[in-house]
């Protein structure tokens, strides 16, 4: 049965950004996240303490998390025991840790061998929930990875395995490069569902084929009511060839409210967020919603 609401876990300040070509200054990402804030968004990725050599984008990760803290929940993405320091220094209570389930993919995002970050991982899950921090583990490469090909669901459950086992709270299951269909969406949240009843499960969709929303749907039907989306579908993983940006908030949020699922965000202001963010990127914005509400608003003007 389709849940009544769901919960949108806006992951454009991180995943929409990291993969922009221009530096956007930090005085305009914490505009961008106080305005999707304002929207009524209650889950948010702010940033990820991975390494400026890798990731320039992220170099103000302190910052950005020192002006944007607040009761709801702010996740941070770290990849590994150096980025775990960083966000100790701050008040930072929600982590993100991220794997492959390609070891081609591990090497190129993270530097390490599956078995040796995961190993890595599971050591840091202990410690964060010993902690007291809420822990999210995001999957990527779940379905395909652009440099191994499809991956097997044997492989895909044994790394969630790993994290489940180790303690995480949340597992956020990547379609990294936007290939999954909808009945492989079906079949892999209906199985980690009935494998992992107590870990809520969030699905993670880029939209590279347009394939996002018919998988979103999918996963309703398989009982998932946790979705990560940036806002104006910005995104996508450097070290993933071929990725390119998230199913777009706007979609999502339009699509569920229109289906009676109850999302808390308003549509209007999530607009003006985009407006925030829109003039520092490389590229402008065009997702359908937005084009609509930009010529309905022009024509209210004329
Ligand atoms: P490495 O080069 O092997 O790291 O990179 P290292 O341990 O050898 O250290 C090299 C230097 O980096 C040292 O500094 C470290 O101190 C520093 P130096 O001595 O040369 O001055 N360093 C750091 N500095 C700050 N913060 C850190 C950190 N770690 C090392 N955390 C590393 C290994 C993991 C660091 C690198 O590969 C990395 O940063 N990777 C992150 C890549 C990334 O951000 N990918 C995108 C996020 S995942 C994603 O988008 C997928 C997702 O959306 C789901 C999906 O769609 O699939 C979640
Ligand atoms: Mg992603």
């Amino acid at each position: 049965m389709i849940p009544n609401q769901a919960t949108i876990i806006e992951v454009g300040p991180r995943d929409g950004l990291q993969n922009e070509a221009n530096y956007v200054p930090t005085e305009n990402k914490i505009s961008f996240i106080k305005a999707l804030k304002d929207s009524g968004v209650r889950e948010m990725e702010l940033t990820s303490f991975v390494s400026p050599k890798w990731v320039p984008q992220m170099k103000d990760a302190k910052e950005i998390v020192n002006s944007c803290l607040d009761e709801s929940r702010n996740f941070v993405l770290a990849p590994n025991r150096k980025g775990i320091e960083r966000v100790k220094e701050t008040s930072v209570s929600a982590v993100a840790l991220f794997a492959g389930v390609s070891n081609s993919f591990n090497k190129k995002n993270s530097n390490k061998e599956t078995i040796q970050l995961l190993e890595e991982l599971v050591a840091l899950v202990d410690e964060l929930k010993r902690d007291g921090f809420f822990v999210r583990a995001c999957i990527s490469t779940a379905f395909y990875c652009p440099y191994e090909g499809k991956m097997t669901l044997k492989d895909t459950l044994g790394v969630c395995r790993t994290f489940v086992e180790a303690g995480v709270d949340e597992l956020s299951v990547a379609d990294t490069i936007g290939m999954a269909t909808p009945e492989e969406s079906y079949n892999l949240f209906h199985t980690l569902k009935s494998e992992f009843p107590n870990t809520l499960l969030t699905a993670h969709f880029h939209d590279t084929r347009g394939m996002a929303l018919a998988n979103i749907y999918a996963c309703l039907t398989a009982g998932i009511s946790r979705f990560d989306t940036s806002a104006g579908g910005l995104g996508g993983c450097p070290f993933a060839k071929g990725a390119t940006g998230n199913v777009a908030t706007e979609s999502v949020v339009y699509m569920l409210e229109r289906m009676g699922v109850e999302t808390g965000i308003d549509l209007e202001k999530l607009m003006k967020a985009i407006d925030e963010i829109e003039p520092h990127l490389s590229r402008s914005i065009h997702t359908p919603y937005r084009s609509l509400h930009q010529k309905e608003a022009s024509a209210e003007l004329n």
